[in-house]
């Protein structure tokens, strides 16, 4: 609305007669813990396909500085989730994921012939790390497809399904079960090396056909797998291990697997979820389920290396990944979000975290730090609430944590500036902290004041994000 001139004038006019000085206007974010949504599991990342080889073959120092940038809550993103792959290859040539049963051992009900060299192309490394080191609780174990021998194609790459699913018969049998023996013993591999998996896939991207590890299978054929690996889980004891389905390439794309699994989804009593990567259609409506819903891949594939938070709002800087992040937790309910790859070198945004070419510099990039502003303060088991208010143009979250701590995200992708006083209904604030990232911070720490009703001021500055933590206990 455009005030007259003469108005205007006579409100500059008693602004001066009053030496009345505006201020700043601060906008006000309702938080309310009576409202609750979808509980989080986390965020996370993957270094499958022998990036942990990348990451491992650095100096112990550059190691640890990669690994703190991932896994560590107070210098890096503190991711709680590590997504690992599952060989399906013959061999580990160019970036291959070796199998543990490279050979097939003579048919589906022959006696098996596992090799495990303890290593998993570093992936083993870096479990370990993330699990002992760091305290990282979910490991999610996921296979891109079963071994070539148990396929229609013969091959782990290329598509074609597992032998014994609806519609795939293979002159060699019915590979269900030996392909579930076959995970199984995967998962005890790790066990035996004190990293527990929480989470197994047996899918990735089953709508897509690939030069690499690739497996189609409909809803119904996952189905009919389901029927047969929840059973072997169980009698190998692990019922806590909760089973995925299915990974699809595209939001609409593992929708529209859903009905297919309505058959298992009693069986889905113990499956946390569907899985999915949004390269195709990002999450932007929840999926029909009952279970937990997680985003488990996306990236900016081939765009050239950015390490910016804010600049023309390219594909790979860090307000927009913030932005992406929050749009699937508010539109889509999920309840884990996972870039792509963590460490690896090369000159494209497909990972968080750079290898200099001379393998002699480790440079993060501000998606990693928009990651780290959700995953420092939005913890495993954190519920999200209902929020709403906040600055002009702002996008605003709130989780409650398992710790009692409120956790609020408040990120301005426009240029407006000012201050925000959050107010948690039922809840008095007795501290509280605040922290900045944006072209110049990193998930610094910035002024946050409680005032005496127990509401929390920070400032947002333009092109930002802001998270403040309350909590209500004296800490
Ligand atoms: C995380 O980083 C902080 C600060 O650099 C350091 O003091 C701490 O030891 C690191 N934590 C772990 C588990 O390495
Ligand atoms: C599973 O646990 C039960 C009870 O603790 C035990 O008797 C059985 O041997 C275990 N089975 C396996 C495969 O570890
Ligand atoms: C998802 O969250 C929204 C609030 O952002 C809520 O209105 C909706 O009911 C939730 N949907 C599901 C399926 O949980
Ligand atoms: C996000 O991360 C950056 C970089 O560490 C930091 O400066 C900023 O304060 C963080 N924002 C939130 C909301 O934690």
């Amino acid at each position: 609305m455009a005030l007259p001139t003469v108005l205007l004038a006579a409100l500059a006019l008693t602004a001066q007669a009053h030496t009345f000085l505006t201020p700043r206007q601060a906008s006000t974010i309702t938080v309310d813990l009576t409202k609750t949504y979808q509980t989080m599991d986390g965020f996370g990342m993957s270094e499958t396909f022998q990036r942990a080889n990348q990451m491992h073959a650095l100096s112990p120092e550059l190691q640890r500085y990669a690994l703190d940038l991932l896994f560590n809550r107070t210098s890096g993103a503190g991711f709680s989730i590590l997504r690992n792959g599952i060989g399906s290859s013959p061999d580990s040539s160019s970036d291959h994921m070796v199998s543990i049963q490279p050979k097939s051992p003579g048919g589906p009900s022959a006696a098996p012939k596992y090799v495990w060299d303890g290593n998993d192309n570093s992936q083993v490394w870096v479990s370990t790390e993330a699990v002992k080191t760091y305290g990282v609780k979910t490991v999610y174990a996921n296979a891109w497809s079963a071994p070539g021998y148990m396929k229609t194609n013969n091959n782990d790459a290329n598509g074609g399904s597992l032998c014994g699913v609806s519609g795939a018969t293979c002159s060699s049998g019915d590979w269900k079960q030996a392909y579930a023996n076959y995970l199984v013993q995967y998962i005890t591999y790790y066990k035996e090396l004190g990293v527990d998996v929480t989470h197994l896939g047996f899918l990735n991207e089953p709508d897509l056909t690939t030069s690499y590890a690739s497996m189609r299978s409909s809803g119904q054929q996952a189905a009919d797998f389901i029927k047969v690996l929840r059973p072997t889980l169980d009698k190998a004891n692990y019922t806590d291990v909760k089973v995925t389905c299915c990974d699809a390439e595209g939001w609409s794309s593992q929708q529209g697997m859903m009905s297919g699994l309505s058959s298992v989804n009693d069986l889905l009593g113990t499956i946390t979820g569907q899985y999915d990567s949004s390269y195709t259609s990002a999450p932007g409506s929840p999926i029909n389920t009952k279970h937990p819903v997680w985003q488990t891949e996306n990236a900016d594939l081939q765009g050239a290396w950015a390490a910016i938070f804010y600049s023309n709002n390219g594909a790979g800087e860090g307000l927009n990944w913030a932005l992406k992040i929050y749009d699937a937790i508010t539109k889509a309910n999920v309840s884990a979000y996972l870039y792509w790859v963590g460490v690896q070198g090369g000159a494209t945004n497909s990972k968080l975290v750079r290898i200099s070419d001379d393998k002699k510099q480790v440079i993060p990039s501000k998606r990693l730090w928009a990651f780290a502003n959700w995953s420092r303060h939005v913890r495993p088991g954190a519920v999200r609430l209902g929020a709403s208010g906040g600055p002009s143009g702002a996008r605003v979250s709130a989780f409650k944590n398992v710790d009692g701590s409120v956790s609020v995200q408040i990120i301005q992708s426009g240029t407006g500036v000012g201050s925000v006083s959050v107010k948690v209904q039922g809840f008095v604030a007795k501290s509280a902290k605040a922290w900045l990232t944006d072209n110049s911070h990193d998930c610094d720490e910035q002024a946050a004041t409680v005032g005496s009703d127990g509401s929390v001021s920070a400032n947002v500055p333009a092109r930002s994000m802001v998270t403040v933590v309350l909590q209500n206990a004296d800490s």
